[in-house]
């Protein structure tokens, strides 16, 4: 463990109360908080589902339940700054959707979308990153470890990296709480260099919480902590700010990717 532990940005959480499967009321909410201060997160992007099951979640919903929960917050004497955001489904309609402002995306900035594709299939995002790009967005996509597609073929990361789109793992994956499968993908992606965050995608204060700082932890023993520091701290705060995040060249060939040329060029963008 680093003697020094830098301040964390969480680009995805469910911490918003009773709008999805998340915190189910403001106590839990504000507990959730406490913990993600204490774990030493200064940052949090509050990422409610969207579409697929949830489309009954509003972006004025959304909006609405983060400055009532910064109130709280701020009456609880919780020193942590919340964002809106949200985890939103792959769904043909998302580009439409983004476009007439019925979809969040990151930190409301109209620059960054949490794509979620389901967790039992995986479906080619080359359409769909080119149609976001062409809109001036960025699309991320939340762990592509927890995919059974992807669990299988693990390329697939590869071409989404080519595709455009960014990557995020859950911080939960690299500390084995989704068993042995997930973590092992996960721990790949991190040799291999793909992800580019490492997000808590917390959702209680119980089963599925925090733990930035044992991911950050477990990300320096894997690469080392300059790669801990951009994955779970420098650029999870661009994407809070606003700002454009460093991008992979993914080489074409699997043998060309141990060649490690490649790391985080910045995009000017
Ligand atoms: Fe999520």
């Amino acid at each position: 463990m680093t003697a020094t532990v830098p301040n964390f940005t969480d680009i995805h959480c469910h911490i918003v109360p009773g709008i999805d499967d998340g915190a189910r009321n403001v106590a839990e909410s504000v507990e959730m908080a406490r913990q993600a201060v204490a774990d030493g997160t200064t940052t949090l992007i509050a990422t409610p589902h969207q579409l697929g099951g949830n489309r009954h979640v509003t972006v004025a919903a959304i909006q609405q339940g983060v400055a009532n929960l910064r109130t709280q917050l701020e009456a609880a004497g919780v020193a942590v700054t919340v964002l809106p955001g949200a985890d939103v489904r792959i769904e043909p309609e998302l580009p439409r959707l983004l476009k007439c402002g019925d979809v969040l995306t990151l930190g409301d900035h109209g620059r960054h979308v949490l794509l979620e594709l389901p967790h039992d299939v995986f479906v080619p995002l080359e359409p769909l990153l080119a149609t976001l790009r062409k809109q001036g967005l960025v699309g991320i996509l939340s762990h592509p470890e927890r995919n059974r597609g992807i669990i299988a073929n693990p390329a697939l990361m590869a071409d989404v990296l080519r595709a455009g789109g960014l990557l995020q793992i859950t911080a939960g994956s690299l500390l084995g709480h989704f068993g042995s499968s997930c973590r092992k993908i996960a721990e790949y992606a991190v040799r291999q260099q793909f992800v580019h965050f490492v997000a808590s995608d917390a959702h209680d204060t119980q089963q599925r919480t925090f733990g930035l700082r044992d991911a950050f932890a477990a990300v320096a023993a894997l690469a080392d902590e300059r790669t801990a520091r951009l994955m779970c701290c420098e650029h999870p705060a661009r994407v809070a700010a606003g700002e454009a995040v460093g991008e992979r060249k993914v080489a074409k060939s699997p043998a060309a990717q141990t060649t490690g040329s490649s790391w985080f060029r910045r995009r000017t963008a």
